[in-house]
């Protein structure tokens, strides 16, 4: 059984993660495997209360769900077995079944993230439908497709917002340039982070990034005007997107972002099967909670009201009032993406 547990997870680290920080580790303790999360891991701005490391851990599960029934077993799970351990995620015991292997399960290591700029190629109702039907089985998070061109472009500008910011903002500029990766054998050596070639800059701008990492150069970039030119630059790629998907919740807590987790790698897997290709796209979404929750001490106060625009043009093309937008996901069709992130070896305690 130990052999069969470690394969699962060998297939579930490859479930996405922000910055591909991969902030989980493993027990395996007789026929369970227990999930854990590295609080310290994820981007400590962006993770805002640990949801973004929340939604990762919500993947991994969802994956170890698919993942079981290759092997013929069900995956049954507990959340938080150990409320005193916020880090203890999940307990996850196995049973035998005759149910088939799940559809997805072949798509586990093909979905990856794709940031090239997508073909204007509209999703059929075909597509939605079953995009929707991924959607359906997981309690207390749901999905909300936007495909109207005007929509889909509005909330792509507001959604550039992030880049804006994040030029501006001396702690997320250093921590942006930080998780970045700049050479296949960095990354191999280092096991997580942002491989640069993943990001699909066209080559001058790759190029410009190895002076933009030095605050001083973008501080001067930007007195000229780069970081609004950057932020448009995204806004037109994050628009020709075929649809919009916003994964929602009601209370905000940390079981609710793990639920969003497990049902937007259903999701993704699904949009893989289509053919689909898939970018996250959530900087201004953890912005926008951080900000609605007062907590803005690492903003500069002079984006606080680009914060609040943000927010008042994608809720309402959302259709949303009183929930939360916990994950945002642009869907699309195009090319292969130059280069795929690696995993670490998984940790695993026995
Ligand atoms: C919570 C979360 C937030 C993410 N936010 C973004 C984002 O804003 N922009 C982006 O390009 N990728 C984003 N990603 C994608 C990760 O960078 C990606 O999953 C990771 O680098 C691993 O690569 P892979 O998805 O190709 O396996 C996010 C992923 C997660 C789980």
């Amino acid at each position: 059984m130990e052999k069969t547990l470690r394969e699962i997870i060998d297939y579930a680290v490859w479930a996405p993660s922000g910055d591909n920080s991969q902030p989980w580790f493993f027990k395996i303790k007789g026929e369970t495997i227990e999930l854990y999360i590295d609080p310290d891991k994820d981007n400590p701005i962006l993770n805002f209360k640990l949801s973004g490391t929340y939604i990762s851990a919500g993947a991994v599960l969802g994956t170890i769900k698919i993942a079981a029934t290759h092997y013929g077993l069900e995956a049954e799970f507990r959340l938080f077995p150990n409320p005193q351990d916020k880090t203890f995620i999940a307990s996850i015991n196995f049973v035998k079944s005759s149910a088939q292997e799940d559809e997805l399960f072949r798509f586990i290591k093909e979905r990856c993230t794709n940031r090239k700029p997508y073909k204007n190629v509209s999703l059929s109702s075909e597509q939605k439908r079953k995009l929707f039907d991924s959607a359906t089985n997981i309690s207390e998070a749901r999905l909300v497709i936007v495909d109207e061109a005007q929509k889909v472009k509005s909330i792509a500008k507001a959604c550039s917002t992030t880049e804006k910011i994040a030029l501006e903002t001396p702690a997320l500029h250093r921590l942006f340039f930080k998780n970045l990766v700049w050479s296949r054998e960095e990354e191999q050596k280092k096991g997580i982070g942002l491989y640069i070639v993943t990001l699909e800059l066209p080559p001058p701008i790759r190029l410009l990034f190895k002076v933009l990492k030095h605050w001083s150069v973008a501080k001067l970039l930007n007195k000229i005007g780069f970081s609004k030119i950057a932020a448009k630059g995204n806004a037109r790629t994050y628009a020709k997107s075929a649809a919009l998907c916003a994964i929602v919740i009601k209370n905000h807590t940390p079981q609710e972002f793990i639920n969003a987790g497990r049902l937007t790698q259903r999701v993704w897997l699904t949009a893989t099967a289509l053919g689909l290709s898939v970018q996250p796209v959530t900087g201004i979404f953890f912005f926008i909670t951080r900000w609605k929750k007062g907590d803005v001490s690492d903003f500069l106060p002079k984006h606080l009201p680009e914060i609040q625009k943000a927010y008042e043009i994608v809720y309402p093309a959302f259709g949303l009032e009183n929930e939360t937008i916990a994950m945002h996901l642009r869907l699309g069709m195009t090319n292969k993406p130059t280069a795929r992130s690696l995993r670490v070896e998984p940790k695993i305690v026995v």
